[in-house]
């Protein structure tokens, strides 16, 4: 290797080595001293190999060119090489090596054309190496600009990324609030915990024992017709079918027999029928079950405990009533009625006319209840003739619907956050 070979080569080398170390993975970083010296090899081999270091160090007589034609290939080739090799300057320091591979005015490739192509050419074909030349040289000296502000952007984002400016007012993140039904469920049960009952919690996924059997409603009861659901498909041989449970009740079952009296419980949850959805009716709903036991609780304790749990709802001008009704795992049973809290019970609305939420009626139905039947406490091994105690399920959704004059229950499934956001 002679003169400007060896100089374009050793220019070459460096950057190619540079950029390659610099492109190597963290973990062979400690290989890289011993096996610098087989990469210069390979690399001095290629460049040797390359003909455009050869080209550009001859005459172009000597390469046998006399004419534009024979031209335009050996500046097409110096061309690829340049676009080739501006990939590889990432950095500041492969960068500056590029340049002056390029642009060094004693080695630089324009530098040796210009010496070897340009100045010994004859006058005609000096006039076309030259236009060639000039051509090569925007191209050159644009693209080499074009990287170094590429790299410069770059390092500055790298920078920026890394500094924390401790002065900047900090991400505001938009907060969520609670779903009202939510919401629902944690004023009832303040108020429910704060005269002794605690919050326990049960499977949505039931079995028909505990959803229907041990409340006293066997198998073709006509009630089970009312709480039809959701029927888990299980592989054949599964046992027990399973169910996504109709109501809160099955949790009363689960908390005696775990628990012997005093019982002083409420269950917050999820529920499922295959009710079609309308205004006042969805397949999933919200309950929320109470249950007392002990030794002598009456049937004052129950109403007692039912109107303070309204009147601390409501507000107290709101009055209660029951109504007979039946369920198969109380006795008596009951429904709850409170004085309509919009017309405040007289069934006319404050413009006049017909109360549109009561109907007129002055009351609104607000969920069942009752004693427990005896016939329950033999399924969790409870002394019948020792213990009583009063249950109720309250459905939720309807509950807010009412305290808070929404007229359709499918509002608080659709997740509208305008609607949401209404009650923050
Ligand atoms: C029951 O579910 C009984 N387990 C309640 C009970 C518990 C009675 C303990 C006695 C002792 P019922 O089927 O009536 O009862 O449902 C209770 C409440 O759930 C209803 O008053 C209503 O507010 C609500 N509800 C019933 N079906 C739906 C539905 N498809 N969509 C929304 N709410 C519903």
């Amino acid at each position: 290797m002679v003169g400007g070979e060896r100089r374009i080569a050793d220019a070459h080398l460096r950057m190619r080595v540079a950029a390659d170390y610099e492109r190597r993975p963290l973990q062979k970083a400690a290989a890289t001293t011993s096996e610098a010296p087989q990469w210069g090899l390979r690399f001095v081999f290629h460049f040797l190999m390359n003909s455009i270091e050869t080209n550009i160090s001859k005459k172009l007589a000597e390469l046998g060119v006399a004419d534009a034609a024979g031209l335009a290939p050996l500046f097409a080739e110096v061309h690829a090489r340049f676009d080739a090799e501006a990939t590889v300057a990432t950095d500041e320091g492969s960068w500056k090596l590029f340049r002056d591979a390029w642009l060094g005015r004693k080695a630089g490739v324009l530098t040796l054309i210009t010496d070897n192509w340009l100045k010994p050419a004859s006058p005609e074909l000096k006039r076309v190496v030259g236009a060639a030349l000039n051509e090569l040289r925007g191209h050159v000296e644009a693209k080499i600009e074009e990287r170094r502000v590429a790299i410069e952007v770059g390092a500055e984002n790298a920078a920026a990324r890394d500094s924390v400016d401790l002065s900047l007012p900090g991400v505001v993140r938009p907060i969520g609030s609670r779903h009202l039904v939510r919401q629902v469920f944690q004023e009832i049960e303040d108020i429910f915990v704060s005269i002794g009952f605690s919050v326990v919690e049960g499977p949505e996924i039931e079995t028909p024992y505990y959803n229907f059997e041990a409340l006293n409603i066997p198998e073709h009861h006509p009630v089970r017709d009312d709480m039809d659901t959701f029927y888990l498909e299980l592989p054949k041989g599964a046992g027990s079918p399973l169910l996504l449970r109709t109501h809160t009740s099955p949790v009363q079952i689960r908390t005696m027999e775990k628990t012997q009296p005093p019982v002083r419980v409420i269950v917050p949850g999820k529920v499922y029928r295959r009710d079609n959805p309308d205004a006042t009716h969805s397949f999933a709903f919200h309950q929320i079950e109470g249950l007392a036991v002990d030794s002598d609780i009456t049937f004052c304790d129950f109403t007692g405990t039912i109107e303070y749990f309204v009147t601390q709802f409501f507000g107290v001008g709101v009055k209660t009533r029951f109504r007979p009704s039946y369920f198969p795992f109380t006795e008596p049973s009951v429904e709850f009625d409170v004085s309509c809290p919009f017309c405040g019970g007289s069934g006319t609305a404050a413009g006049g006319g017909t109360c549109a939420k009561c109907k007129g009626a002055g009351w609104i139905e607000l969920f069942g209840a009752g004693m427990v039947d005896p016939a329950v406490y033999g399924f969790v091994n409870y002394d019948a003739k020792k213990v009583s105690g009063f249950a109720f399920g309250i459905g939720i959704d309807r509950l807010a619907m009412l305290k808070y004059g929404i007229d359709d229950i499918q509002v608080f499934f659709q997740n509208d956050v305008r609607f949401l956001r209404q009650f923050p």
